[in-house]
């Protein structure tokens, strides 16, 4: 069992939208007893908060359900995860600021790198944004995702 943890800022719009496209993607592969999902925010400003109300209404609409409340990042998820992946270079340079052994720190990465058909390098803050920007963020994180799969479940 390999261990996810997503990571944005606010653990409230990108990080829970990525966890669960891939857990919808995990159930539809049989691919649950693989790989285990999480998410948290490199802030605490929305600690205990159930995610974004626009995000949970669009991930809805494609059968996506977003299951955890904010939580900032700890210096442990470095030590229990096996794959921490951040939305954008903000998130990845404060996540690799937490104290841990040197080696976790290769668990850190982009999640766009595992990115296939679409041509962005970082999943964008949709906060001030409209639904449009929620929208492009669920269909980021789902190409990542799949791309994701792809190279880790092999
Ligand atoms: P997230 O979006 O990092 O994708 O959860 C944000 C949520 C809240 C804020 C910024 C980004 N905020 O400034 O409160």
């Amino acid at each position: 069992m390999k261990k996810i943890l997503f990571v944005c800022l606010g653990n409230i719009c990108r990080s829970p939208a990525a966890e669960g496209v891939m857990l919808s993607l995990l159930k539809e592969r049989n691919l649950l007893n693989s790989f285990a999902v999480d998410s948290a925010g490199t802030s605490s400003f929305h600690a205990g908060e159930w995610p974004d109300e626009r995000m949970i209404s669009e991930a809805k609409k494609r059968h996506v359900i977003l299951p955890t409340q904010s939580r900032p990042i700890t210096d442990d998820d470095l030590e229990n995860f096996d794959f921490i992946l951040c939305m954008d270079q903000s998130n990845l340079k404060n996540v690799m600021k937490l104290k841990t052994a040197e080696a976790n720190k290769n668990k850190i990465k982009l999640f766009c790198e595992y990115r296939k058909q679409l041509n962005f390098t970082e999943v964008p803050d949709p906060y001030y944004g409209t639904l449009k920007d929620f929208n492009l963020v669920l269909d980021i994180v789902h190409d990542a995702a799949i791309g994701f799969l792809e190279k880790e479940n092999a």
